[in-house]
Formats: C-alpha cells, sequence, structure tokens
C-alpha cells in the first residue's frame, strides 16, 4: 500500500523571463487563458486529483496570487446587488476551504529545487505533488489525476513525461531509461538540460512529479547544477537506487505557457473547448489567417 498523496506545491517565483514585459510587474502564473490565469487551472488540476492542503512558493511581487484566491466582498455584493449569479458563482467557486491554501516566500530564485526546498516544513515526511503552472496540460482526467493512480501501481517518485524532439533537450529534465512498456518508463539516472548531442534519451519531465519526502535530504545540501541553480532534477536523480522512479507517459495535450507560441496555441485549443467559443474561433482564425 502506498502513502497517499495529499499535499501539493506550486513554485510560483520564477521570474517570467521568457515571457517579458508581460511578466515585469505581473507573475506569469497569472497569465490568462481564455478566462482564469494559467495558476487557477493547476489548483483545479490538484484538487481533482483529491490533493487537500496545497503549498505555493511565491516571491516578491506575487501577492496578486493570494488576493486571486481569496474572498473579495466588494466584488462579491456588487454581483449579488446586480444580480450576475454566474459571474458571482465564478467567483465563489475557485475559493480554497479555509486554511487550505498556504503561501511560502522564496526569498531568493536559487532554482526550482530550492523552491521546493522552501515548503519542507509543510510536507512533514509526506509523499507530495509538485506542479509548475506554466506546463499546462489538456487532458480528462486531469494529469496529475492520472499520475495519482500510476503512483498507486509503482510507488516512489513519478514524474510526467513525454517525448521531444532531440534539438531540445537542453530545455528539460531527461531521463536516462533503463525500461519502457510505453506507459511507464523505468529510468536509471536523470539529467537537467544535457546538451543534445549527449542526451540519454529524448524523454523529458513534464512539469508535474510525484515525490517522496527523500528528496528533501539532497535539496537541504543546495549544490549547484545546469544554469548555476539548485536542481529539482539532480535531487531526484540521487534518490534513484534507494526510491523507485518511473516517467509516466500521460495521456493529453501539453503547452509551454512560458512562451508565446505555447501561450497562444493554449488559448487557441483551451477556447476550442468552450461551446459558445468554438465556432467564433474557427471564423476569427480564418478571418486572420
Ligand atoms: C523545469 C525543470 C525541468 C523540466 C521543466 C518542465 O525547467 O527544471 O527538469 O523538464 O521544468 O517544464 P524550467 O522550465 O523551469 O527551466
Amino acid at each position: 500500500m502506498v502513502r497517499p498523496v495529499r499535499k501539493a506545491v506550486f513554485p510560483v517565483a520564477g521570474l517570467g523571463t521568457r515571457f517579458l514585459p508581460a511578466t515585469k510587474a505581473m507573475p506569469k502564473e497569472m497569465l490568462t487563458i481564455v478566462d482564469r490565469p494559467l495558476i487557477q487551472y493547476a489548483v483545479e488540476e490538484a484538487q481533482a486529483a483529491g490533493i487537500e492542503e496545497l503549498i505555493l512558493i511565491t516571491g516578491r511581487g506575487k501577492t496578486v496570487m493570494a488576493d486571486h484566491f481569496d474572498h473579495s466582498f466588494e466584488l462579491a455584493q456588487v454581483l449579488k446587488d446586480r444580480g450576475k449569479t454566474e459571474a458571482l458563482k465564478q467567483i465563489t467557486d475557485l475559493l480554497p476551504e479555509p486554511g487550505q491554501m498556504s503561501f511560502i516566500r522564496q526569498q531568493q530564485p536559487l532554482g526550482l529545487g530550492h523552491a521546493v526546498w522552501c515548503a519542507r516544513n509543510f510536507i512533514q515526511g509526506e509523499p507530495f505533488a509538485v506542479i509548475l503552472a506554466d506546463d499546462l496540460i489538456l487532458a480528462k482526467p486531469g494529469v496529475l489525476t492520472q499520475m495519482v493512480e500510476a503512483y498507486n501501481e509503482v510507488g516512489g517518485n513519478v514524474v510526467a513525461v513525454e517525448d521531444v524532439p532531440r534539438q531540445y533537450t537542453n530545455r528539460y529534465g531527461i531521463l536516462d531509461v533503463e525500461s519502457d512498456d510505453g506507459r511507464l518508463a523505468r529510468a536509471k539516472g536523470l539529467v537537467e538540460k544535457p546538451d543534445p548531442s549527449v542526451a540519454p534519451s529524448t524523454l523529458s519531465i513534464i512539469g508535474r512529479y510525484i515525490l517522496q519526502p527523500e528528496v528533501f535530504d539532497h535539496l537541504a545540501k543546495k549544490e549547484r547544477g545546469a544554469g548555476g541553480e539548485i536542481q529539482l532534477t539532480d535531487a531526484i536523480a540521487k534518490t534513484i537506487g534507494t526510491v523507485p522512479f518511473h516517467g509516466y507517459r500521460f495521456m493529453g495535450e501539453r503547452f509551454d505557457c512560458g512562451q508565446r507560441r505555447g501561450f497562444i496555441e493554449a488559448n487557441i485549443a483551451f477556447a476550442m473547448q468552450v461551446d459558445d467559443l468554438r465556432d467564433q474561433v474557427i471564423e476569427l482564425l480564418r478571418k486572420y489567417a
């Protein structure tokens, strides 16, 4: 019996440099796909997977996210007075239960591994999920739900993976695959952002992780890796041999919303899922083609 995953960490302190100037004063996780910010999709995905505690690792200028998930008395009152029931529902449905969401400041941008390490006292020795909100995935059921199912079979550390063109291995954590049944790949190693010429495979980590708390033992050493940052990938790699490790090929389509192309594509793909928008999107794409 594996231990259940009840907590999720959302590292949202990144500088969003690939999306400047949009992200100068606003966190990239507040970028909007159709009608909701990326962080909301990530939180909803976690809740659908049974996550009970949500921990956002924030940085300076990120208070807008705490506001987004807070009750807005004035707005709620105005919507109520004006009889805007649907809009009122939109802003109340997204509220977490009182005490369900916590915020921790990552004081310095030292890397993804350091951001996750900042959550160690909240995780308290339990397995936990990590969701990178700018990797938005259109999937039913949500990718974290799929991963929890796979985790219940194999336990240990499970990360979402997909194959990428070899020229892009230097953007991702890459698996050194030992065995692969097409759904779950067992790896004997992991490398952060290897050059295409030396990448052990093209199987890449996408921003969803289920991790055992042992990873904190390695993150605590604060060793610098690729780009001089404290890398989550390196800490996970060090647990291989002690903790089972699997890459899970998810069902769904992933959009890298930290880049212009992925962001625009996600807007189109998600809008196509909305009944009263689909025809308008097709019409607009024709108009501007
Ligand atoms: C991070 C991880 C990387 C992973 C990627 C997925 O990189 O370090 O291993 O493949 O997310 O999006 P970043 O995109 O923060 O550079």
